[in-house]
């Protein structure tokens, strides 16, 4: 059937070749956020610059929903790996995605030496209230199956496709260790700066999301950020767009 997709990139280079690739496209302004409408195949899609960071992808996915009605989200960009067994050039689709910055410690007394590492993870910020008033605490949000499925068959010649957990928080992580830790305590694959917003905003709504992150860096070995890699994840994801019936 035809859908209407919102689709999300945080920095030009995150959005550009998916607004060259509208048909038709109108370009709207709300507040700080641009929106391009077109079609794209037999779908309507709406690319979404989000800006940098939770805070403006939560913004820009609210804005977005009201706005466009969408009946897919799709989250797409760059990101930094955490695994050792991810290059740059991989992608990862995201079957969970959680809040790495999501933290509270336990009170230790003047002098006790602070360490984030003693952190417990806070998930009352991931936190949703269903329609019956019940609060209902997510410990991760998850990109839609069928739409997982859908990309894992999509070709991609710049690297492989893993499934796995995405960390977002308004962090850029580049310590071997921190990074070591963040992937022994959450399993995540590769971390960035707005997935997670989205996928909780998306769950709000009961409205089927996926999250697509390029590895566009990774400290695991030393590769340093390749700006290619944001229009690979462009391309792979107008591939997908092109194989949802
Ligand atoms: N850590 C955090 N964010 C990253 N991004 C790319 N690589 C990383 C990384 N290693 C993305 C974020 C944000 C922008 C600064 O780049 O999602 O949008």
């Amino acid at each position: 059937s035809k859908e209407t997709i919102l689709i999300q990139g945080a920095m030009d280079m995150e959005v550009d070749y998916l607004i060259k690739t509208l048909k038709n496209p109108t370009k709207q302004h709300i507040g700080s956020w641009t929106f391009w409408k077109g079609n794209l195949g037999k779908h309507e899609v709406i690319v979404s610059r989000t800006e940098v960071g939770l805070v403006n992808a939560a913004a820009a996915t609210t804005i977005g929903i009201e706005k466009y009605k969408p009946t897919i989200i799709i989250n797409q960009g760059t990101s930094g790996g955490h695994d050792f067994s991810l290059h740059t050039g991989d992608i990862v689709l995201g079957t969970d995605i959680i809040n790495i910055g999501a933290i509270r410690t336990e009170r230790k007394e003047e002098g006790v030496p602070e360490n984030i590492r003693d952190g417990i993870f806070f998930d009352v910020v991931q936190r949703l209230r269903d329609s019956n008033n019940n609060l209902v605490t997510y410990k991760n949000f998850s990109s839609n199956s069928n739409l997982i499925e859908i990309a894992q068959k999509t070709s991609y010649s710049n690297g492989k496709i893993s499934l796995g957990v995405i960390g977002s928080a308004d962090q850029w992580n580049r310590e071997i260790e921190r990074i070591k830790y963040l992937n022994t305590t959450f399993k995540t694959q590769t971390e960035e700066m707005e997935s997670v917003a989205v996928a909780q905003i998306a769950k709000a709504y009961d409205i089927p999301f996926l999250a697509i992150r390029v590895l566009s860096n990774t400290e695991i070995h030393n590769e340093e950020f390749n700006p290619k890699t944001a229009l690979w994840c462009q391309e792979f994801t107008v591939n997908v767009i092109n194989n949802i019936q």
